[in-house]
């Protein structure tokens, strides 16, 4: 009897410690997670546009989810996360969600190479996507047989106006902006003067699959659209951003301008993200 009762003592008193103990590690955990700051996140679509701004960062530990690749650090004791996207709208918007679920980030800079639609910019100037803009996003007009193609009568499209059919609501033919985030923009503007091989203004950045090299259809953009600049990645990662309510901005350095006849210099991905590395320490100065 006595034997049973010393068991039972025994087996209530483990029970109990290991109780406390779950409790004890579900607390810390949860105030490990309360205490873990919302990392920044850099996205850079090529190699040129990603690995400068890698290679800035402190105790890097790299992770890969697909195609995407995230290189984990820190800027001044932040935690920082550069992205190698991939190029195009589809693989932006997929590394833009995956990293949002996967990082809940504080906020998300897309940054690269663009072309020029705007003849005041050129080559190694940088534009900070005060509105973004998908240029891929469009509606044709009515034609039958044999009666032609005509670029310029086509109409934008905005495929977030319903859940409707896009081709027939007339409440979508408009054109979607999405806007840049205002303290991204602040921090921005507050260190436009480090970029010494350019200016730095606000304009519109237009993305899509293409890569327009007709001088008319580029003006044709710059007219209709409002575009400063083209490339193929920052309207899907703003509307991902949008969709999770994640403040995003894109800073996009012109790497050719067909317009007014700037050559192609990939160069200029490097000094973007020395640009960029700029905006993100002052950014972090005003989220401590
Ligand atoms: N048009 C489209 N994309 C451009 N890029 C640089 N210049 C242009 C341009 N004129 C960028 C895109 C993509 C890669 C091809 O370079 O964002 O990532």
């Amino acid at each position: 009897m006595k034997n049973i009762r010393t068991l039972t003592f025994v087996l209530i008193t483990l029970l109990i410690s290991l109780l406390v103990g779950c409790q004890n590690s579900t607390d810390s955990e949860a105030s490990a997670e309360e205490n873990e700051q919302q990392p920044i996140i850099i996205q850079g679509p090529m190699p040129i546009e990603a690995e400068n701004f890698a290679a800035k960062l402190e105790n890097v530990e790299e992770e890969t989810s697909g195609n995407f690749l995230f290189y984990k650090g820190y800027v001044e004791d932040y935690p920082v996360i550069v992205m190698k996207t991939g190029k195009g709208m589809e693989n932006t918007a997929a590394a833009t969600a995956i990293a949002i679920e996967k990082f809940n980030p504080a906020a998300i800079i897309n940054q690269g190479t663009s072309g020029g639609h705007d003849p005041d910019l050129h080559v190694y100037d940088i534009v900070l996507g005060k509105r973004t803009v998908n240029i891929g996003s469009l509606k044709t007009g009515h034609r039958e047989d044999e009666e032609g193609i005509a670029p310029t009568e086509w109409i934008p499209m905005d495929l977030m106006a319903s859940e409707g059919s896009a081709g027939e609501d007339k409440d979508a033919e408009n054109i979607r902006y999405f806007e840049g985030d205002e303290g991204l923009l602040e921090a921005a503007n507050a260190v436009k003067d480090t970029h010494e091989e350019g200016k730095v203004v606000e304009g519109t950045i237009g993305s899509a699959d293409v890569w327009n090299n007709e001088v008319d259809r580029i003006q044709w953009f710059h007219e209709n659209f409002g575009t400063s600049v083209e490339e193929m990645e920052g309207a899907a990662g703003a509307q991902i951003a949008k969709a999770y309510d994640v403040p995003y901005l894109g800073i996009r350095t012109l790497s050719n301008n067909k317009v007014n006849g700037g050559e192609y210099t990939p160069e200029t991905a490097e000094a973007n993200q020395e640009y960029v590395y700029e905006v993100v320490k002052q950014y972090i100065s005003t989220q401590k």
